[in-house]
């Protein structure tokens, strides 16, 4: 099911969709980001992968979901938007397509890691109504600290 934010399209995550989610991935995040056959593994595995495309097609952002090995907690992996199409509401709507695929899999809460310095992210999920339950230290990397968001379905 698609739906839109602004002008944007997001809906779920399709094999052709792959390649620029890893193009995108790889020109914020270098050696960090995913690999390519990465999310193609996901998507074919039935995680919630969203992107959002605006009226010519082009990516705007996508957001990764996985469940956590509880089977009733899922976890935003990750969610990106291109820079030009930032602060159009892009990221919230992936991160609330997500949440609402959990919440239609009888999930009971989402949780997502976000470095603490990452203002801009902490606040999205802020305002989508998750909570700061924990701060993580050296959680990538000797002295990064990373705060877990959570949110109850
Ligand atoms: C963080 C990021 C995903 C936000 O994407 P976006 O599509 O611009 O976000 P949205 O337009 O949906 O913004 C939703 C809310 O998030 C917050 N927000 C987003 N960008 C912000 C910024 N630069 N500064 C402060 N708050 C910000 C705001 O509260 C915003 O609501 P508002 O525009 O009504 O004020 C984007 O900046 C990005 O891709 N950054 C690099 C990758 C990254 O850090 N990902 C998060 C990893 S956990």
């Amino acid at each position: 099911m698609a739906a839109t934010s602004g002008n944007l399209q997001i809906r779920r995550c399709l094999p052709e969709d792959c390649a620029d989610i890893f193009a995108l991935d790889r020109t914020l995040w270098g050696n960090w980001s995913y690999g390519s056959p990465f999310t193609r593994q996901l998507t074919d595995m039935g995680h919630p992968v969203f992107v959002a495309r605006d009226v010519s097609g082009a990516l705007a952002g996508y957001c990764i979901g996985l469940t956590q090995a509880d089977c009733v907690t899922g976890y935003i992996l990750d969610v990106t938007t291109h820079p030009h199409y930032r602060r159009q509401g892009a990221a919230a709507g992936l991160v609330s397509a997500v949440v609402e695929d959990f919440r239609n899999r009888n999930m009971k809460a989402v949780n997502a890691a976000i470095d603490g310095k990452n203002e801009a992210s902490k606040r999205l999920f802020a305002g989508l109504g998750f909570w700061e339950a924990k701060q993580m230290k050296n959680y990538y990397e000797t002295g990064d600290l990373h705060c877990l968001f959570r949110l109850e379905l």
